[in-house]
């Protein structure tokens, strides 16, 4: 099953939202198609995020009949701003934007560099993915029980994912593993995707509500956390889905290793801690309604932040591409970018 796909005049998206109930695929012919399918999460996960931006540039000028250079770079411009505008915490977007502009900008064929260059960021992906899970895998054993949070799989990446592809790397490995997936309020990536993949892979999943992982990680022995990104700052503080910093918190009282497992395409050089990473604020409607029906009164106030910032000293490891950094993150992280 794949997420995200370019066919040139179109880019064709798998709808998370609908997940697990029923697959089906929209066609995306226009670029406001692609903006909404990111700001209503029927394409969601950093590195996802990032390929469905890089598919957007491709997209504009696969459709734009403008000959001119400048004409060309206008319309990558005006998508740019649109698909920027979509989501702000997941690095991988603007990441994907700048890598594509930057190469964009220096062709002497703009639209060939901005569609080669938004598929090698699709290529690329998977292969980070099969990287990082492998080097991810090493920190697992037979006997394992991993919660994690959100979706960090398949779905979220070009490939087989981060967390996940840890996790699923390691069980193709022989490793005998169980998994705690959050159902992650308000939107349910853990209940309905993550839970949803690693079954598919027949990993054995259990799913808990958000509430109940101080009491599953205490009575139920979990050995290892291990949770995606959004964006990781320059000394490790990491962004991720609402709710991973209680588990990280959770995790160090219970003495749990934590572990991030991310692309480097994640870490935001420029932010140098996590006051420095935008948090995404969503409507209240997310929280106000289950499955179409009231559950607040129209009276009280409705906070929805869709993420929060673990600091450094609750992760025990960030793995990536390029290995598993440890701490101290600033010193480690700045060499991975060597
Ligand atoms: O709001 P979402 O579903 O886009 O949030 C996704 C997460 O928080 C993931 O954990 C993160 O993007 C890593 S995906 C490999």
């Amino acid at each position: 099953m794949r997420t995200i796909e370019f066919r040139g005049d179109r880019v064709v998206i798998l709808d998370q939202t609908l997940l697990p109930e029923k697959i089906e695929y929209i066609e995306c012919r226009e670029i406001s198609c692609i903006a909404e399918a990111i700001k209503s999460l029927r394409i969601r996960g950093a590195p996802a995020l990032g390929i469905a931006a890089a598919f957007a540039l491709a997209l504009t000028v696969s459709k734009n009949s403008a000959r001119s250079r400048k004409g060309i770079i206008e319309a990558l411009d005006e998508t740019y701003k649109v698909i920027k505008a979509t989501r702000p915490t997941a690095v991988n977007l603007v990441w994907a934007l700048d890598r594509v502009m930057e190469k964009v900008r220096v062709s002497e064929d703009p639209s060939g560099t901005a569609i080669s260059e938004a598929l090698r960021i699709y290529e690329e992906d998977l292969e980070i993915n099969g990287k990082l899970s492998r080097y991810g895998a090493e920190l697992l054993e037979s006997g394992d029980i991993v919660q994690t949070h959100c979706n960090a799989g398949g779905l979220a990446t070009g490939g087989i994912g981060t967390a996940l592809g840890v996790i699923l790397e390691a069980w193709k490995q022989g490793k005998e593993i169980k998994v705690f997936a959050d159902e992650t309020r308000p939107l349910l990536q853990g209940a309905r995707l993550t839970a949803f993949e690693l079954s598919q892979a027949h990993v054995p999943v259990t799913v808990i509500t958000d509430s109940m992982a101080g009491f599953v990680m205490r009575r139920h022995n979990v050995t290892k956390v291990i949770v995606g990104a959004d964006r990781i700052a320059a000394n490790g503080d990491t962004a991720n889905k609402i709710g991973t910093y209680t588990l990280a918190v959770l995790a160090k009282e219970h003495k749990v290793p934590f572990y991030v497992a991310a692309p480097l395409s994640t870490i935001d050089l420029r932010a140098e801690s996590g006051e420095d990473i935008p948090i995404e604020y969503r409507k209240k409607e997310e929280l106000e309604f289950f499955s179409g029906k009231r559950i607040v009164p129209p009276e009280a106030n409705i906070l929805n932040p869709a993420f929060d910032v673990t600091p450094a000293e609750y992760i025990t490891a960030i793995i990536t591409e390029k290995g598993v950094l440890r701490p101290h993150f600033k010193e480690s992280i700045r060499r991975a970018f060597e």
